[in-house]
């Protein structure tokens, strides 16, 4: 098996199902935005605040290059795909599987949420904006393509196993 790397919009169930993948194949499960937090000290939100998003989207890039563990699943920040180098990189070294949901979904489970400082700064038509802005690249970077409505964490998990 070779690493995993699970791309998507905010909200689409990255995290969620990286975990749950993990336990079933039990292979180590690594979240990006985590692993960048523990290794400056700060939040999300605090990197954008104090360096600006173009170091954060560095840090994101940088993460993909030094990150080791051949045999893992990754759940990548939203904005990974938007680098070719990192849509390169990861065709390179995994598998990458888009999780596709609606923006109607999407909005429901991001719109309250104060961690994600995309959010935070657009109304709900410029998030949607660039959703529909960002899909091709994800579908781009894919391997495979996987629908969320409609399908729980369960089959949505069983699915990419
Ligand atoms: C971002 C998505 C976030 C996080 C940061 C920026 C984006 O990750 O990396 O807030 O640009 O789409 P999630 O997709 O895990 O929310």
């Amino acid at each position: 098996m070779k690493k995993v790397y699970l791309i998507g919009f905010m909200g689409s169930g990255k995290s969620a199902v990286g975990k749950r993948l993990s336990n079933v194949l039990h292979v180590p499960f690594y979240d990006m935005d985590t692993e960048i937090a523990n290794r400056t000290g700060m939040t999300i939100p605090q990197i954008f605040e104090t360096y600006g998003e173009e170091r954060f989207r560095d840090m994101e890039t940088d993460f993909l290059h030094r990150f080791q563990d051949e045999y893992c699943i990754i759940a990548t920040g939203g904005g990974v795909a938007m680098r070719a180098q990192n849509r390169e990189i990861m065709r390179q070294t995994g598998l990458v599987f888009c999780l596709n949901s609606t923006f109607r979904d999407i909005w429901r489970r991001v719109s309250t949420d104060k961690n994600r400082p995309i959010v935070q700064r657009s109304t709900r038509d410029e998030l949607e904006i660039l959703y529909h802005k960002r899909k091709p690249l994800y579908l781009e970077s894919a391997h495979f393509k996987v629908e969320t409505a409609g399908r729980s964490l369960n089959e949505i998990t069983q699915y990419i196993a």
